[in-house]
């Protein structure tokens, strides 16, 4: 039944790209998490839907979750997916973004492309003929924020009116893909950090703006008690993100008053979960204790994405008819 009612929303996405979260409308976001519930609660059913499909998958950077959450997914679908990695291929080296999406589009059905940059990742989108997917740049990881509303709202029940708080470097990837959903849908976001990693004031009033439509707002705070008073969610993320590690030294010195640890937790609501993405540096942005601790959803988040990601594939490669079948 709830299927039934998303199925308008989530199948206006056939045949789109997803590069960020804000490429979606709520209404197609809220549709997505829908059908990636109703995915899940039938498990690892084996369905044809996709059968015949390929997925092809372009990884410039390391990637496990991502990478083999896909290809699970396809597999579970009745399609396939093909992973080529760095060495393989040589996107602005070898040839323009351009050309390997034309030619990957008479491979694939859809093309999923985790870069460095985010400006090959348009310019191959742009010429691509099947749907691209953002496995991640240095601009968003929509696929992770998917999954992160999806544990989010299994938990709660709902999205409107909760409070997120994201600590430490709040300029990354995955913390402006998640504070986009999130105002999208609803909840109040809080960030901490300090004035070298703290959101652009663009970005706030962009959050602001997306809020605003749902009652909400955005907020950046340099105090990560002030942050994460009362919040619903705590999340974090390493200090420096792949391909940023001349900056470790730099990220560790200004980041350190922002690990997330018992003590900062003890600020939240007693009630508040603990998410981080994955991979964690354990000791760093997180201890041991959180992470590991009762309030933490760190692998729910992490088998999220599969569920996330078959329907995310299903929405832009399917009219979704056959799930009511
Ligand atoms: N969270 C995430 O994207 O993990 P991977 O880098 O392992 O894919
Ligand atoms: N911000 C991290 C996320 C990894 C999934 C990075 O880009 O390395």
């Amino acid at each position: 039944m709830q299927t039934m009612v998303t199925l308008p929303a989530a199948a206006r996405l056939r045949g789109r790209n997803v590069l960020s979260v804000t490429d979606l409308g709520s209404d197609e976001l809220g549709g997505l998490l829908a059908l990636a519930q109703t995915l899940k609660a039938r498990g690892r059913e084996q369905m044809t839907l996709l059968r015949g499909k390929t997925l092809v998958m372009l990884f410039e950077k390391p990637s496990l979750r991502t990478r083999v959450s896909f290809e699970a997914g396809m597999t579970q679908l009745g399609g396939h997916a093909i992973a080529a990695t760095g060495g393989d291929f040589g996107i602005g080296t070898r040839e323009t973004p351009e050309d390997a999406a034309r030619a990957l589009s008479r491979y694939g059905d859809a093309i999923v492309y985790r870069t460095h940059a985010h400006e090959p990742l348009v310019r191959f989108a742009g010429a691509a003929t099947v749907p691209t997917i953002n496995a991640l740049s240095e601009a968003g990881h929509p696929c992770q924020a998917f999954a992160d509303l999806l544990t989010i709202r299994e938990r709660f029940g709902t999205l409107q009116g909760l409070r997120l708080a994201f600590v430490g470097d709040a300029r990354n990837n995955v913390a402006v893909s998640l504070a986009e959903a999130a105002a999208m849908s609803g909840m109040t976001i809080t960030f901490a950090a300090p004035p070298t990693h703290r959101p652009t004031d663009a970005f706030l009033g962009k959050l602001i703006k997306l809020g605003a439509q749902h009652g909400v707002t955005a907020r950046a705070f340099t105090s990560p008690i002030r942050a994460v008073r009362d919040v619903d969610v705590v999340y974090t993320d390493v200090w420096t993100s792949m391909g940023d590690e001349q900056f470790v030294e730099r990220n560790l010195a200004a980041l350190r008053p922002y690990q997330v640890n018992a003590e900062l937790m003890g600020a939240a609501a007693k009630h508040s979960l603990f998410m981080h993405c994955l991979p964690a540096h354990r000791g760093q942005e997180v201890t041991d204790e959180v992470i590991d601790g009762p309030r933490s959803v760190v692998f729910e988040q992490a088998e999220n994405r599969l569920h996330a990601q078959k329907a995310l594939l299903l929405a832009l490669l399917t009219d979704l008819r056959g799930l009511t079948e």
